[in-house]
């Protein structure tokens, strides 16, 4: 049988976590499921916020459904045992490299945006983001002290032709099975990481991809397009730092964070399998943490995403993302809410997507 382990952690993740279980529930899908401590909660209640335990699990398990890490409770707490290190420990751990971070607007929600809804209208992007690499990893890293007294903080971006290559490969497919676009990222007019990652893509894409319409572009460059022209964008290859930045940006021009799931990859290994945690991108909002109002949405919808690429069962898939857009025409959350339609909390949210399915 499957197995699936549910790290719930902190904030909302454990609302917007319970409301998508309820989803797979109605399902009807045989699944065993784990629940563990992650993150702030197992730091408080075992000292570390990724206990062996967990990791050894979720080296174990089919997928992972990963809710959301960190909040102010855990300001002062060492790096290296703050929430944050679950998540970065957990893609190191499980080489999970590949993160899918899709943008997509539903019709009924153009309005949300912050951007004139005939920019948005039909946006259907996805960021691949490479994530057990770059600056995030890098040696060295450090804060010394100078003979003056002062201190100088460093990190180091480094990437491998290998690196390069396996998130690039993942793009070029990405984008086979839909506009046949991809944006390759990168500073390669500052950073010799960033020329080699331009040179990668490029000579992958002219060996392997010859019918994929390769870009590249400049971080800057792409950030300002995203808000400018987003439509324009298929699919956007680039390196872990850069991802995160651009990720978030695309994300809050569909409107709401809260709308967002996302999929992180491993190697596929030899008997076909590979290791992947899907997570809202939203993070643990600790401000509404708690109070039954945060959007399930993201995590509904990360769900879908594990049903697409870890169980291979795109048909149910298609049914909650059909489901979700149904229920956001029905009623929204407080973060996306209108006039025109009712403000409902995390669980009649999630009652309506049961009720579209
Ligand atoms: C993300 C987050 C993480 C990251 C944090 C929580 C470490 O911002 O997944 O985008 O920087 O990767
Ligand atoms: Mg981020």
């Amino acid at each position: 049988m499957t197995a699936l382990l549910v790290l719930p952690g902190d904030g909302v993740g454990p609302e917007v976590t319970r409301a998508a279980l309820r989803v797979l529930d109605a399902l009807g899908l045989s699944i065993e499921l784990d629940h563990d401590l992650v993150g702030g909660a197992a730091f408080d209640a075992e000292g570390t916020p990724l206990p062996a335990r967990v990791l050894d699990k979720a080296r174990r398990a089919d997928a992972i459904l990963f809710g959301a890490v960190g909040g102010p409770k855990w300001d002062d707490v060492p790096y290296p045992l703050r929430p944050e290190a679950a998540i970065i420990g957990l893609r190191k751990q499980l080489d999970l490299f590949a993160n899918l971070r899709p943008a997509r607007v539903f019709d009924t929600l153009a309005d949300v945006s912050p951007l004139r809804p005939e920019l948005v209208r039909g946006l259907d992007l996805m960021i691949v983001r490479e994530a057990t690499g770059g600056v995030y990893f890098g040696e060295p890293r450090g804060i010394e002290h100078l003979a003056d007294g002062t201190e100088r903080g460093f990190n180091t971006e480094a990437y491998t032709t290998v690196e390069i290559e396996r998130v690039a490969q993942v793009a070029f497919d990405l984008a086979t099975h839909r506009a046949g676009r991809v944006a390759s990222v990168d500073k390669a007019n500052v950073m010799e990481s960033g020329m080699l990652w331009r040179r990668t893509a490029q000579a992958l894409r002219d060996r392997d991809y010859p019918a994929i319409a390769l870009d590249h572009m400049y971080a800057d460059n792409c950030a300002m397009q995203l808000v400018r022209d987003p439509l324009r964008f298929d699919v956007i290859l680039t390196s872990n730092l850069f991802g995160d930045i651009l990720s978030d940006l695309a994300a809050a021009c569909t409107g709401s964070l809260g709308l967002l799931p996302s999929a992180t990859l491993g190697p596929i290994g030899p008997d076909g399998r590979r290791a992947a945690l899907y997570e809202p991108i939203h993070g643990s909002a600790p401000d509404i943490a708690g109070r039954g109002i945060a959007n399930p949405v993201a995590q509904i919808l990360s769900l879908a995403m594990l049903l697409r690429w870890s169980l291979d069962r795109p048909d149910m898939a298609d049914r909650i993302d059909c489901a979700c857009e149904a229920a956001l025409a029905r009623c929204r959350t407080a973060d996306i809410a209108t006039p025109a339609l009712p403000t409902v909390g995390t669980g009649a949210m999630a009652d309506a997507v049961i009720a579209a399915l």
